[in-house]
């Protein structure tokens, strides 16, 4: 088969160059949001390379928008023999890539779907939700999306493949987390203290928390805050759930929901932080603008938001291979749409103030921005 030469080359190529290292920085300390002592290895490593990942010339990466080899990329991708390929090699690359890194995909899969974690379904689901159409579009090589437990049972070991592939250099799969998830923590943390300083984290919103892990690190490092994790999948919710009650109990315990992030019928100015981490990539534009502007419907004056995703500047996304990017693009289907949305502008026009982007490592940017007072 043609195109088993490349295929089988991915796993080499999916282990792209980054560039992070560790420090000793101290985080701040004394602040109501202060760092719980559990996370406090995540901000230090955190503060040694953000603001310094290396960003490429263009504006935004060839593969996307209507550029010809955009167009060639998307010609294949709409070639229906074709693409059911580049699906099973994306998935099949992913798992064979993730288990030589050391992330025991498969164990850790089984080990869910063997757990009792269909008992949560019940409890969490919301069976009058609409889901919106995008979202009912096969994700990630799974015909159904996000709509299954085998999407859901798969989603934390994809999310530690995520970080791997952001930092290769990093010398474990935990530092690799801690690096990605730290820096953004540290993102937003500077950007609350420097533009909101009396305004206190009392209440926190995840808005596509996927299976939680986003959620329990702003859990971990606002212990005292009150965090809701919010999600389209009930299968996912389902697996948070489980997963916390098997967790160190907290003083306020996370709450999760099952609703659409665009209209999440919670009540206006309830949040004092947002948080939109890896979502807008898998949503169109018009999605990405209503959840933008719901999210500044539920900030309070002061409140900050924070969105994380793939970086347009990432030198490493730029210089990305082609047979890398046509697998990304076969598994991603609003990768263009996302690219391609002035993010700034959508933050302006919903009315935040103080836009602040930053490499928070060397494959994604983190935009923090404040309700005005
Ligand atoms: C890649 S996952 C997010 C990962 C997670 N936030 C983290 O940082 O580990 C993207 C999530 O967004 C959710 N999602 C997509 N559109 C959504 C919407 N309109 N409302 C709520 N959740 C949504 C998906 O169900 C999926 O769980």
């Amino acid at each position: 088969m043609a195109l088993s030469s490349p295929l089988q080359n991915l796993s080499a190529l999916i282990s792209a160059s980054g560039n992070a290292t560790t420090a000793t920085a101290r985080p701040p300390r004394g602040r109501p949001w202060a760092v719980h002592a559990a996370s406090s290895d995540t901000t230090t490593a955190a503060q040694a390379q953000l603001g310094r990942y290396e960003e490429g010339k263009l504006e935004r990466p060839k593969w996307v928008g209507e550029t010809p080899l955009s167009r060639l990329v998307q010609a294949l991708i709409s070639f229906k023999p074709l693409f059911s390929v580049l699906k099973l090699g994306a998935r099949r690359a992913l798992i064979s890539t993730a288990e030589k890194n050391n992330i025991p995909w498969r164990k850790m899969a089984q080990e869910i779907l063997e757990s009792e974690v269909y008992r949560e379904l019940e409890s969490i689901q919301n069976q009058s939700l609409v889901y919106p159409d995008y979202y009912l579009n096969p994700f990630h090589a799974y015909e159904e999306g996000n709509l299954t437990w085998l999407a859901a049972a798969e989603a934390e070991a994809a999310t530690m493949s995520m970080a791997r592939r952001a930092l290769p250099d990093a010398s474990s799969i935990q530092e690799a987390n801690q690096i990605l998830r730290g820096n953004w923590l540290h993102a937003i943390e500077q950007h609350h203290m420097q533009y909101s300083e009396s305004c206190v984290i009392d209440d926190i919103l995840d808005i596509g928390c996927s299976v939680g892990i986003s959620t329990r690190y702003l859990a971990d490092k606002f212990p005292t805050a009150k965090v809701t994790g919010l999600d389209l999948s009930p299968y996912f919710l389902a697996v948070a759930q489980h997963k916390e009650k098997r967790a160190m109990p907290r003083k306020f315990p996370i709450k999760w929901i099952h609703a659409n992030g665009e209209d999440t019928g919670l009540p206006s100015k309830s949040f004092d932080l947002v948080s939109i981490a890896f979502v807008l990539h898998e949503c169109p534009t018009r999605v990405i603008v209503n959840l933008v502007r719901e999210a500044f419907r539920l900030l309070r004056p002061g409140g900050t938001l924070a969105l994380t995703d793939f970086s347009l500047k990432s030198k490493v996304l730029q210089e990305l291979s082609p047979v890398l990017f046509t697998l990304v693009k076969s598994t991603e289907p609003f990768l263009d749409e996302y690219y391609l949305t002035d993010m700034d502008e959508t933050l302006r026009e919903a009315g935040f103030v103080n836009i602040t982007s930053i490499l928070t490592d060397p494959r994604h940017v983190t935009i923090t921005a404040t309700v005005p007072q």
